[in-house]
């Protein structure tokens, strides 16, 4: 690529800030509200064994492809997969659009549906802080006026949208960058001071007990299905999202030890904020951890008004939550903002403000509780999103490193390294041609219901209620 066109369309200045900036990406809704209540309604080490064995299995192979292709062809999704596809002719054209319409397209409609959801973790933020007065933090009531008061939930929704779109008209460096190279150690640092407090005030030892020690009659095969699947979430693979910023990158050498440290970190944070949320609930008797998708609206907030200056960590707490989704909702505006843009050759801001105001309109239509035919729009948006489109595009990003980008491209994340990196290549290669491809194919089978009959005698489908859309209604 060319100087001129690479200065046009952004770059990170340092390796840090990409690592920062894909952290901020993968930390998210996922991590701090997601896992908590599956790993609590999946009865915890078990299920958190599982988990880390399909981020290390599909998850960590697949986020560096994403990013080597990202690197290696050094545009927006559609673009870097044309480019790394060249030689196989019609094909290769094919597949690049096939699965660089569909990043785009799934990213536009999940931002919709996450934006209005992180709007609700705006909105307790501000209550926290004392700011909506007549309102009682705390009582769990809360949540539900809140979320279907069409004005207040609409007007989160824009504020979350304006703090996204204008990150992302800043451009790469200064906007993405910048926030994501201050906000990322900050959310650790929160993260780990909460972990000091609830060692204090409640019940950290029970907590780390039930998220460590494998219970293994509680999982089936559905927990392994559904842990599978969020460890794509939770990753941000399948949209483009870590394609977009690999394309920001200015060398590869460090590819493969950035995509083990972004899974590592995404993990630890998953991690703590589950030890976290499990020792408060803990230190109430009589509650369980499978309060469900409620858990973080419903329940946190009225155990923490009882703890000792809990009203002040609480505010923290969701402040943390704020951050975690505004850097996610970022990289999920970037892989259309990085298409318009080097597609379509549009001005970033004109990019970033035209989709923007599109997404957030479909968001207001979430927002407002449109509904179509017997489900909400926002319910349908996140039926199809997560359990379908992500996946897919996983699948087919799988196909086209593994079967029609160039060994010479795909692998040149591992050229760099000793002897051993040859060895860490194959087995790369393997992974992403054979076991992602066969893994996440039964997801989707899954999904579709292939499985249902066979599933049906063993245990009820308990997380596949609920997902992102409208958490504390469903449970
Ligand atoms: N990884 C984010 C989370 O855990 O909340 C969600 C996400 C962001 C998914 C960006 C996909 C994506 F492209």
């Amino acid at each position: 690529m060319s100087e001129s066109n690479s200065s046009a369309r952004g770059s990170f200045a340092s390796n840090f800030g990409f690592l920062m900036a894909a952290v901020g990406s993968a930390v998210g809704l996922g991590n701090i509200w997601k896992f908590p209540y599956i790993t609590g309604e999946y009865g915890g080490g078990a299920f958190v064994l599982v988990y880390l064995g399909c981020i290390t299995l599909v998850g960590l192979p697949l986020l560096y492809a994403e990013v080597i292709i990202g690197r290696r062809g050094g545009r927006d999704i559609l673009g870097a997969l044309r480019t790394l596809t060249r030689q196989s002719g019609r094909l290769g054209t094919a597949i690049s659009y096939l699965t660089g319409m569909m990043a785009v397209v799934a990213s536009f409609l999940m931002l919709a549906f996450y934006s209005v959801v992180a709007g609700w973790t705006v909105y307790f933020f501000v209550l926290a802080v004392g700011a909506i007065p007549g309102v009682e933090f705390g009582n769990p009531d809360v949540f539900d006026t809140m979320s279907t008061t069409a004005s207040t939930a609409t007007i989160c929704h824009t504020v979350f949208m304006l703090m996204t779109i204008g990150v992302v008209t800043l451009g790469v460096h200064s906007g993405i960058e910048f926030l994501c190279k201050t906000l990322m150690p900050v959310l650790f640092a929160i993260l780990a001071a909460m972990l000091v407090y609830v060692g204090f005030t409640a019940e950290l030892g029970q907590s780390l007990a039930f998220l460590f020690q494998p219970d293994f009659s509680k999982l089936g095969s559905s927990a392994v299905l559904e842990a599978l699947g969020h460890a794509f979430f939770t990753l941000s693979l399948g949209m483009g999202a870590m394609v977009t910023y690999g394309s920001y990158l200015k060398e590869e050498k460090r590819v493969i030890r950035d995509s083990v440290a972004i899974a590592l970190l995404d993990t630890a944070v998953a991690l703590l904020a589950g030890a976290v949320i499990f020792a408060v609930v803990f230190a109430k008797e009589g509650l369980e951890p499978s309060a469900g998708p409620g858990l973080l609206f419903r329940t946190l907030p009225a155990l923490f008004v009882e703890m000792p200056g809990g009203r002040f960590v609480a505010a923290v707490f969701f402040g943390l939550v704020v951050f975690a989704a505004w850097s996610s909702a970022i990289s999920l505006l970037e892989v259309n903002v990085a298409y318009a843009v080097d597609e379509f050759k549009l001005p970033r801001w004109v990019a970033a403000g035209g989709i923007g105001l599109c997404v957030w309109g479909l968001g207001v239509a979430c927002a407002i509780g449109v509904t179509v035919g017997e489900v909400t729009l926002q319910d349908g948006l996140d039926d199809l999103v997560s359990r379908y489109l992500l996946p897919i595009g996983g699948l087919l990003i799988a196909i086209a490193a593994g079967w029609f980008v160039l060994p010479a491209d795909s692998l040149s994340g591992f050229s760099h390294l000793p002897r051993s990196g040859n060895a860490l290549g194959i087995a790369w290669r393997f992974l992403i041609r054979f076991v992602t491809p066969v893994l996440v194919s039964v997801v989707i089978l899954w999904q579709v219901g292939a499985f249902d009959s066979w599933l049906k005698a063993e245990e009820p489908p308990a997380v596949r209620e609920g997902e992102l859309a409208d958490p504390a209604v469903k449970q």
